[in-house]
Parts: C-alpha cells; structure tokens; sequence
C-alpha cells in the first residue's frame, strides 16, 4: 500500500494520492482511505478515469449506496430516477433535462438534510467542465461548531431546526407561507454528535434550514444568520477547483457545500452517488 494523504487546507480537506480507483483496492488501503475521511471531512482522488461500476465499488468504500428517491408531490430535480447516480448537470437534450441542478451558483447546504436519516457521503465525479466558474466550496462544520459564541450556543443547545428543501437553489423557503406537504422537511438537532467520529457539529445551512424549534420568528431568523455567517467563515471553507477526472468525496454530516456560478451556455457535467446514513442524534 502506497496511498499518500495531503493536507488541501489548514481546516479540512486532503488529497489522496496512490490509488486508482479503477482497481479494486484492498483492506488495508480501503481503511486508510476511510481513516483520511474521518479526519479530513472532505476527501479528493485526481485523475480518475472511472466507470459507473468502477465508482460505486468506491462510494461502497464509505458505506451502503442510497438509491435516488422520486419527486414529492412532482417536486424534485430531474434525470433517471432508477438508478443511484444522479447526473448534476445543465445538459438538455431533446428539451429535456438529463440530469439535476442544473446551472448556476448554489447556496451552501447539507444534501438530504431534511430526510429523517441525512446521507452519510457523497462522490461527485466530474466528467465535463466550464471554462471558468463552478468551483465547490465545502466548510467544516466541527469548526464552525466550535466558533459559536458561548451564549448563543447556550441558547441553541438541545433545539432542533426544520429542515426544508423544494429544489430551489439559492433561496430560503419561507416557512410562514410554505406548505409543508408539498416539501421534503425533517426537524434536526441543531447541533449533532458525528456517529463515527464523536465530535459536535453545526447541522444548519442557509439553503435548508428553515426554523428553529421554541424560538420566535425574529429569534430564529437572527440565530440563523449568525450561524449562516459562522458557517460560511472563509477560514473554514476550502475551495475545490475541479479538474476533469477529480473524485471528491464529502462528509456530508459535518460539512456544507455550495457552488459557484458558472456560464450557462456551456456544458457541465458530474455524477453523483451518496451513501446511506441514519437518523442524526443531539
Ligand atoms: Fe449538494
């Protein structure tokens, strides 16, 4: 075994050097890779020429591969539902769209934070990119946990938030006016304990997290912004720059992610795959 783990940012992220990923790896590397997750939150293989069997013998590395759920309600993005890849994309043809999310910035968010078991990890391959723009950025919520001031934290201790999600991409649902049986939502603890690593951290984002529990409106839109802020403290975010080939895997537990604008009239294309995870405890 020869992998090599490499530090990308001073507060998460590494790359994973020494491993191709289109041969089956053994026990040894396969715990290696996921000691280097654990720690680093966020975990990138460059270079990857990669076929679907090929990635989901990798995402089984980090745990059970989820299958895509249909729209609620026909809310939902996208693309072939029977199957567990979901292709993030702004490709159309035949004016249909292949694929989800389709262009543009996104705001920062955990995926499936408002299913009542969020998934543990998500492999993003990228296959086309954009001349510029679309870049990920991912924030370490272990750290942004620690970054609350004393009192809020206080406050916010053993409350849980709404999480809520119709697909949009950079807006906050009202939840005054949303209806809820047409929208995916879950209440969360605001602040989880990992299940794997036994450390706390931040479970809001400015995308999903709608409310928090036993606060008044104004309180809780003012304890969000400033979590919204802590969250997306640049000091915490590393920026990933794709390149075509790059396997990222995220810790979708303990960390957000967004993404940046990029040209419309040009093709983007990655493929996604999350791992099964379980129901978040405070
Ligand atoms: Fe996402």
């Amino acid at each position: 075994m020869t992998i090599e783990v490499v530090p990308m940012h001073p507060s998460l992220g590494a790359e994973i050097r020494g491993v191709d990923l289109r041969q089956p790896q053994d026990e040894a590397t396969v715990k290696a890779i996921r000691d280097a997750f654990d720690k680093n939150v966020i975990v990138v293989f460059r270079g990857q020429d990669i076929s679907e069997a090929e990635q989901l013998r990798a995402a089984e590395y980090f745990g059970k591969v989820a299958y895509r759920r249909r729209p609620l309600n026909g809310v939902g993005p996208g693309g072939d539902y029977d199957t567990p890849f979901m292709m993030v994309t702004n490709i159309i043809r035949d004016g249909k769209a292949i694929g989800a999310f389709g262009d543009g910035e996104m705001w920062f968010h955990h995926d499936t934070s408002y299913y009542a078991e969020p998934h543990r990890a998500t492999l993003l391959y990228s296959m086309v990119l954009t001349s510029w723009g679309g870049e990920t950025c991912f924030s370490n919520m272990y750290a942004a946990y620690d970054n609350i001031p004393r009192p809020l934290r206080d406050k916010l201790e053993g409350r849980r938030v709404l999480q809520m999600h119709d697909y949009k991409r950079r807006e906050r649902l009202n939840v005054e006016t949303a209806d809820l049986s047409r929208i995916r939502h879950n209440w969360q603890p605001i602040f989880i304990t990992h299940p794997a690593t036994g450390k706390k951290a931040l479970f809001s984002s400015r995308l999903m997290s709608a409310r928090i529990e036993g606060l008044s409106h104004e309180e809780s839109e003012a304890a969000l912004e400033q979590l919204f802020d802590i969250s997306e403290d640049p000091s915490i975010v590393y920026e990933h720059q794709w390149k075509l080939g790059d396997l990222v895997v995220w810790d979708n537990w303990c960390s957000i992610h967004a993404r940046k604008d990029f040209p419309r009239d040009e093709d983007r294309l990655m493929r996604r795959l999350t791992v099964e995870g379980q129901a978040m405890q405070f």
